[in-house]
């Protein structure tokens, strides 16, 4: 017998659907959160696998005013999310009066242009010094004090062993995430970085009497147990390490707090950034900013902060061997890959599909509005639509996918190369499969053909490959300006190759549709990528090489 609906059922009906709405809402079932499953990392928003494709605004373009300047590179760069700071000094100019109308703008102007947003604290430490507190905290360093160096005089850096100090970062940093938690309900902010490049540049820690007495004396349990060490006071458990190690595990103590704090109020993900020391060569921490989390510390803050969810690279080194050695340092069991700023030079843009290849869960080009800035020579000597352009191509080879790229690397594998500064082939070791990356070919033929009888192909400076495994011998390929070639590798050696089937695919409603099959000229010298768009779906096999024609064979002999 089927049930009627009365009006008593209706409205019982609804209260029950009213107390379940009211019991579990909806932003609290989707708040964006990581998941990490076999050492890989998933970023979801919105209960879906999200990838960012950011732009970061320039420092000072946190104000209503310079917003219609930030959108329009947003954009062109064709990204889905934008990092842009909050700064204490702005929200908190006196103590205890609080405005957030800055944050009440930028949300309602990011949810019209439907971009999500990563809100970088500026505040204790920006780029490690405290220029963006608010005047009652830099201008009284009796109350918020600064450290003193080993020579006795006073940095510019505040101390983080400043209980005074903290508290008040920390009473700001949670009335934000409470303002967000009342007025965000449509989650447009999906991230907070908390505070920005910490660290101390020309002071390795503070040598303060009171800074003296915490190092003398035993290291923390907490940290202790962690990198499973045996007890002591710093100088005896980390030796000549143990200056950096007590500044770094404080200030990440310190970045934790204030996170965890925000998080008990509105649990949104939360990183930190670190200017980075050399990734290969040896550099005492007197060169860099100290304490930040450089990747030598980065077992230092899991231990101390675990309210964030990763230490990020800000990248601006432009050699590939120093970049992808910083990609190998910061994509960790225990730590999902984001570039949280890289240049916005042109040149940098190759370093996408290194980032991407390593399972990273965003990519930052730093200073992208038209304020008028431009960060050379670290980044780029101007920002236009022409210098964003590289930028934005790879971005718009992924966006149509961002999502089923961020799960097929949390569940399946990934992998890619941008061109290397030797230009030299790059071989992706896939397992079953070589695959071999070649950079400035033309799309038929092979180079020892022709000799110097034919015109040398102009180099593109943006080229990479991105290689996703889709299972069963069968995997997703997509890039600019390469040839790619496969082959087996030792566990199907001495079989000949070949392919079952390249397709070519687009992304539509959740499924790859098939456009059309690639072969003949289009596969006999590799798959080779242009400028254009292309995404590749390809299904490798192999043949027995060793079955012998065993009448050729006698025919041969005699
Ligand atoms: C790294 C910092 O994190 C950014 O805020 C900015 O200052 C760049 N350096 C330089 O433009």
């Amino acid at each position: 017998m089927s049930a009627r609906l009365t009006g008593a059922n209706i409205a019982i009906l609804a209260t029950i659907t009213m107390m379940l709405v009211a019991a579990a809402p909806s932003w609290a079932q989707s708040l964006p959160h990581f998941e990490s499953r076999d050492g890989k990392h998933l970023f979801v928003v919105d209960g879906e696998p999200y990838l960012m494709l950011t732009a970061q605004a320039n420092n000072s373009s946190n104000y209503p005013d310079m917003l219609d300047k930030v959108w329009p590179a947003v954009h062109d760069l064709g990204a889905n999310t934008l990092q842009i700071p909050v700064a204490w000094e702005q929200v908190e100019p006196e103590e205890g009066r609080f405005d957030f109308s800055y944050l009440d703008t930028l949300i309602e102007e990011a949810r019209e242009n439907e971009i999500r947003l990563v809100l970088l604290w500026f505040a204790t430490w920006k780029n490690t010094s405290p220029n963006y507190t608010p005047e009652w905290v830099k201008l009284d360093n009796e109350r918020f004090p600064r450290l003193k160096k080993k020579d006795g005089t006073t940095s510019y850096a505040l101390t983080p062993l400043s209980r005074e100090t903290l508290e008040a970062d920390k009473r700001a940093f949670v009335q934000m995430m409470e303002w967000l938690k009342r007025n965000d309900r449509e989650q447009t902010v999906i991230m907070v970085q908390v505070q920005n490049e910490p660290g101390t540049y020309r002071s390795v820690r503070d040598y303060s009497d009171a800074a003296q007495a915490v190092f003398e004396d035993a290291v923390p349990q907490k940290l202790v147990d962690y990198l499973g060490v045996t007890t002591g006071t710093w100088p005896q458990v980390f030796g000549e390490d143990a200056d950096e190690f007590f500044h770094a595990w404080h200030i990440a103590s310190y970045i934790g707090e204030i996170a965890a704090a925000g998080r008990a109020v509105y649990d949104l993900p939360m990183y930190a950034n670190a200017a980075l020391k050399d990734p290969i060569n040896d550099q005492g921490p007197e060169s860099y900013a100290s304490g930040g989390p450089t990747h030598n510390v980065i077992g230092i803050y899991k231990a101390a902060a675990p309210a964030l969810d990763f230490v990020s690279p800000d990248i601006y080194m432009r050699d590939d061997v120093r970049y992808t050695a910083v990609l190998d340092h910061y994509a960790r069991p225990d730590n999902p890959l984001f570039v949280s700023e890289t240049g916005n030079a042109p040149d940098f843009a190759r370093y996408f599909f290194d980032a991407f290849g390593r399972g990273a869960i965003g990519f930052a080009p730093f200073g992208t509005d038209y304020t008028g800035y431009a960060n050379y020579p670290l980044g780029g000597k101007e920002v236009s639509p022409e210098s964003l352009e590289p930028f934005a191509a790879n971005y718009s080879l992924i966006a149509p996918f961002a999502g089923e790229w961020a799960r097929l690397a949390f569940e399946r594998q990934v992998w890619g190369a941008g061109r290397p500064d030797d230009n030299a082939p790059r071989v992706l070791d896939l397992g079953p499969w070589r695959a071999t990356v070649e950079f400035d070919q033309w799309q038929f033929g092979e180079d020892a053909w022709w000799g110097d009888d034919v015109d040398g192909r102009d180099p593109a400076e943006n080229a990479g490959i991105l290689i996703a495994d889709l299972g069963e011998d069968t995997y997703l390929v997509t890039g600019y300006d390469i040839r790619l070639r496969f082959e087996p590798a030792e566990a199907l050696e001495g079989r000949g190759f070949l392919f079952a089937s390249v397709e070519e695919v687009v992304w539509e409603d959740g499924e790859w549709r098939m456009i059309r099959r690639w072969n003949g000229d289009q596969t006999d010298y590799g798959l080779n990528f242009t400028d254009k768009r292309q995404i590749l779906r390809v299904r490798l096999a192999t043949y027995d090489e060793d079955i012998v024609d065993e009448g050729r064979a006698i025919a041969e002999e005699n």
